[in-house]
């Protein structure tokens, strides 16, 4: 495979700082090197240049809006041109906003997008529901087409993807607002309750089988929150009892089965918060399992 690395050193999604060190964290890990070694050609294509925090704005209920709008289009450009170079996107964050970028480059040729969301929230926020007006907990709503029209229309189309396309894996935490669109728009979900419950095999068989229904593609958006706290501390918003660093194997293994991810994006690594850079290892064992790695 070709992989087309990307950096996108974004914080301005958020409050805590730190997560802007997420790529080059995750690269000092050795994800290139671990790449190569499985016999993919690698391209890293570098990071996104990003806007300085200036005073906090917030229009709408959002913070920090036009330089996310801002980063998100330049995101979203150099998707475009990784996958007409014949380049699997492969991007790496950076707070959650990004997704609005990645999933408006990938779509641009893929309109009946699948969308694994392995996550601890379901980031479905508006600017009307969002308790923290912080963006990186609304891309999902976003690439549905919800929300502030000038995040909705990166790319001059909306929305991106479609509600019966998307899996959320490993929610755990869920505001009221995000509730009620899950159960307004039946989007398929398998919080910590699923997981617990069929085990971690036949809530990813489900998943699989769900997101390959009718698409042209899959995206898996994997945040790093989604883990458990003790397996992936470094991230800006850890929620208790989530999946373990085994389970999230065992999920990037059998997604590298099923062969169906077209793009991916490991988000959230915040190396100010980790210890040692664990946070940015386990991002990179698990990208080892996602592109193919096996013990025999
Ligand atoms: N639901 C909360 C919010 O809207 C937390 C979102 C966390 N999102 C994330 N990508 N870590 O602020
Ligand atoms: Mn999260
Ligand atoms: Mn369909
Ligand atoms: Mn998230």
């Amino acid at each position: 495979l070709k992989v087309g690395v990307i950096g996108v050193p974004m914080d301005l999604g958020q409050n805590r700082r730190g997560v802007d060190m997420g790529p080059s964290a995750i690269r000092y890990a050795g994800l290139i090197s671990r790449l190569e070694s499985l016999g993919h050609e690698v391209k890293d294509f570098g990071d996104i240049t990003i806007e300085r925090r200036s005073e906090e704005q917030v229009s709408a209920g959002l913070k920090n809006l036009s330089q996310v709008i801002h980063a998100n289009d330049l995101l979203r450009q150099q998707v475009e041109s990784i996958e007409e170079e014949g380049y699997f996107p492969l991007v790496l964050g950076g707070d959650h906003s990004i997704a609005i970028g990645t999933l408006a480059g990938v779509t641009k040729k893929r309109k009946q997008l699948g969308v694994i969301w392995y996550d601890a929230h379901g980031d479905l926020n508006t600017g009307d529901t969002s308790p923290s007006g912080n963006i990186h907990g609304m891309p999902l709503a976003v690439s549905l087409g919800l929300g502030e029209e000038s995040l909705t229309s990166i790319g001059g189309f909306a929305p991106k993807i479609k509600p019966e396309h998307i899996v959320i894996v490993g929610a755990r935490s869920l505001d009221d607002g995000e509730k009620e669109l899950i159960k307004e728009k039946g989007i398929k979900i398998f919080t910590m309750h699923e997981i617990d419950r069929l085990g971690m095999t036949k809530v990813m068989e489900q998943a699989i089988e769900h997101v390959g229904a009718g698409t042209d593609g899959v995206h898996l958006s994997l945040d790093l929150d989604g883990l458990d706290p003790n397996d992936a501390p470094g991230v800006g918003t850890p929620v208790l009892g989530g999946i373990s660093y085994r389970e999230s194997h065992l999920a990037m293994e059998m997604l590298a089965e099923a062969g169906i991810l077209t793009s991916t994006e490991f988000v959230e690594v915040n190396p100010i918060l980790d210890e040692r850079n664990k946070t940015a290892e386990v991002a990179v064992a698990l990208m080892g399992s996602l592109f193919g790695e096996k013990l025999l």
